[in-house]
């Protein structure tokens, strides 16, 4: 056996101001699989997270509360370590950036920068609120849209037409905490100089570092060129004071990351066989990874991994992203009761359920994942319920009134156990490359066989028929010992369903090497179901449930602060959009059912688009090339499904069609090529 793997891993660190939903834990969720499986297979592994608990959202919060924001953190600290434990989610340990360690390691690192010439400074103009005192980040600004005119908008873009501007455009702006009309003010601001790491961050960004998707789009900005980072806030903050800089604290983004390490050193302290520097040192060979989500991979793979090398400490081996989560196909949606809390599912659901569920759909790339409830319903039941416990709840009858509930020897089908050993390897590699998708479907493949053979050898049958005793008990109890390599293998996902499976079986906890060996002439305890179907009553419920959260946050004060960190996490590199910014629209394929002209309006068309599972009314100013409009009826063209819809003069726009060119007559509808189905999606 080849030595233990030594490795360390982080999910990112919920920021402390809100509660954790569903699509926060689709992270801790995969991360939490992934650190279990290397516990399974014998590897040294440590999961560590922590609260992220600065910035002026959360001191914000905390004064609208009426506490202090480390009343708040504690507070916010207990709800999620509780969520999180509910999930099963194993962390071994989970700190708050507001500590102790984190303050001297932050302090470090920056001190270590600034020494070797990496930190720049220079003065900054900014909005000031002269009530607060503070400056304003553009979130807490609003005013009018310099475009538009629309009232009431923040201060870096428009609601209504989707303008971006700098805070100084709008007009007429005021401080959205206390309504003053805030001022320039000019403030010394501190920056690191990501630009000396330029071409550390083009080799290791290319050294297998991150996924192919996540690689390329990083080296898109790196072409450009990377610009300095500013890593300072005026008082008042919450936050670390900068050392020698009274008044001016650490940005919350430059002590998050370190948090990673402050977590693991507060660990260490109470774990005697970890060595901090084992870890972190620049020569050590542990083996670091970090699980994200995509939209704080600038932050993982340009800023982290430069201050890591400018502070003479090692760089991770890996940085892990996933994609978003939505809810039956769209975004998280209060009104329709998608967003749902951690803590509302627990109400309701069981966490095994989520955790499957997540693994069958967890691939090893970027892409969004969909929770579509009827679909979780659907599978949960048919794989876990009908597939895997079904094998163990048709047999262990038949073993406790005909043997006394002991396993006999033998192997009755030495092909079955066989196909089972074989197929262990290929598991083992798709959770080793986080593609719980490939893992599930091969485990689920495995229960399908075991189900046919035993459905195949019907030894409910063969028990009522004279001598066909041995025959019974031989078939059961290869039937029970295939569960329990079913359980091994789908352990680090299910690790409660695999604590019950193994009282059943009366067996110390299970590892991935036990799937090697069969028992024989084994005791087994009685049998008690191991998972109920998930009730669709309880899904609505929970949906349901999620409406109400709506109800209540809505007359809750604290809700007027921003959620986030409050301050816009600017694109490093110029004006570009962030891909996270383009895969947020929904482009698709839609068929025009009706076109017809709207009275009143010269430039006016009304659209009724098929985009596939539902039907949208879209006003489009294009009349003026298309003046007999029922000749667009049955083409196809692209819309985009997700903008806000408009209410018009004429009725509500529910999105908003494409077309290039000029103007009057020469627009051009863009359609796809022949074969597009209406619905189908840009890819
Ligand atoms: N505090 C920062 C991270 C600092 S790490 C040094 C932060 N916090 S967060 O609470 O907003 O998000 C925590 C993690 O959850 C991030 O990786 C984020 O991508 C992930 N998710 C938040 N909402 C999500 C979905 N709807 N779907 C999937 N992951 C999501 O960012
Ligand atoms: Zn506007």
């Amino acid at each position: 056996m080849s030595e233990p793997r030594k490795i360390l891993v982080t999910s990112a660190l919920p920021y402390a101001n809100g509660s954790i939903h569903l699509g926060h834990m689709l992270e801790y969720i995969q991360t939490d699989m992934w650190v279990r499986f290397q516990k399974h297979r014998g590897n040294q592994c440590t999961y560590v997270c922590a609260d992220d608990a600065h910035g002026s959202a959360i001191m914000l919060r905390a004064e609208k509360e009426g506490i202090t924001p480390e009343q708040l953190i504690a507070n916010v600290q207990a709800e999620h370590s509780a969520d999180f434990a509910e999930f099963l989610v194993d962390f071994d340990n989970f700190h708050s950036t507001h500590a102790e360690e984190n303050r001297e390691l932050s302090s470090q690192i920056y001190l270590k920068l600034r020494d070797a010439g990496h930190i720049a400074t220079r003065s900054i103009t900014q909005y000031f609120d002269p009530e607060k005192k503070m400056f304003l980040a553009d979130r807490f600004i609003k005013g009018t849209c310099p475009k538009c005119g629309t009232e009431d908008q923040y201060g870096d873009n428009c609601e209504k037409c989707g303008a971006t501007y700098a805070p100084t455009d709008l007009k007429d702006p005021k401080s959205a905490i206390s309504g003053a009309t805030p001022v320039l003010k000019d403030s010394q601001h501190f920056f690191f100089k990501l630009p000396d790491f330029q071409q550390m961050l083009q080799e290791w960004t290319r050294s297998g570092t991150l996924q192919d998707a996540v690689a390329n789009k990083i080296a898109e900005w790196l072409d450009v060129g990377l610009q300095q980072w500013d890593i300072s806030r005026d008082a008042p903050y919450f936050g670390f004071e900068i050392p020698d800089e009274p008044g001016k604290y650490f940005y919350v983004w430059l002590d998050a990351p370190i948090g990673y390490m402050a977590s693991f050193k507060n660990l260490c302290a109470r774990r005697p066989e970890l060595d901090f520097d084992a870890y972190w040192a620049k020569d050590s060979s542990a083996e670091l990874y970090h699980f994200i989500g995509k939209d704080i991979v600038n932050f993982h793979a340009l800023f982290w991994p430069a201050m890591l090398e400018g502070a003479g400490y090692r760089k991770p081996t890996g940085i892990n992203v996933h994609g978003y989560l939505t809810v039956n196909g769209q975004k998280m949606s209060k009104s329709r009761g998608t967003f749902i809390k951690a803590r509302t599912y627990l109400d309701h659901l069981s966490p095994e359920y989520l955790r499957y569920y997540y693994a069958a759909k967890l691939g090893r790339g970027v892409d969004d994942l969909d929770l579509n409830l009827e679909d979780f319903v659907q599978k949960v039941n048919s794989d876990l319920v009908g597939k895997v416990v079904n094998i163990a709840s048709r047999c262990a009858g038949f073993i406790h009134k005909g043997n006394a509930g002991v396993l006999v020897a033998g192997n009755a089908a030495p092909e079955l156990t066989e196909a089972f050993l074989a197929a262990a390897p290929s598991i083992c590699d798709a959770y080793e490359a986080r593609d719980f998708a490939r893992a599930m479907r091969e485990i689920m493949g495995l229960a399908d066989r075991a189900n046919a053979w035993i459905a195949d050898k019907a030894p409910w049958s063969l028990n009522k028929q004279e001598g066909k005793q041995d025959e019974v008990q031989a078939i059961c109890a290869l039937g029970v010992n295939l569960f329990r390599q079913l359980v091994i293998f789908l352990k680090p996902v299910l690790p409660l369903l695999a604590a019950d499976a193994e009282a059943f079986l009366n067996v110390a906890p299970l590892t991935w090497n036990d799937h090697a060996t069969l028992l024989s002439n084994h005791q087994l305890n009685e049998f008690k179901p191991l998972m109920t179907r998930i009730d669709p009553v309880k899904v609505q419920a929970m949906t349901d449930a999620s409406k109400e959260d709506l109800a209540a946050s809505q007359t809750d004060t604290g809700d007027a602060v921003p959620q986030g960190n409050g301050e816009l996490v600017k694109d490093p590199l110029s004006a570009e959009i962030e891909f996270d910014t383009f895969a947020a629209v929904d482009l698709r394929v839609a068929l025009i059912l009706k076109a017809e002209a709207v009275e009143g309006a010269d430039k006016l068309l009304r659209l009724t688009l098929d985009i596939g599972d539902e039907q949208r009314n879209v006003f489009s100013g294009i009349k003026s090339a298309y003046p007999d409009p029922a000749k667009l009826e049955g083409r196809l063209t692209m819309m985009i499904a997700n903008l806000k819809p408009r209410k018009m003069r004429f009725g509500i726009s529910e999105g908003m069609v494409m077309a290039a060119g000029p103007g009057g007559e020469e627009i051009y509808l863009l359609s796809p090529d022949s074969g597009a189905k209406p619905g189908q999606r840009i890819k």
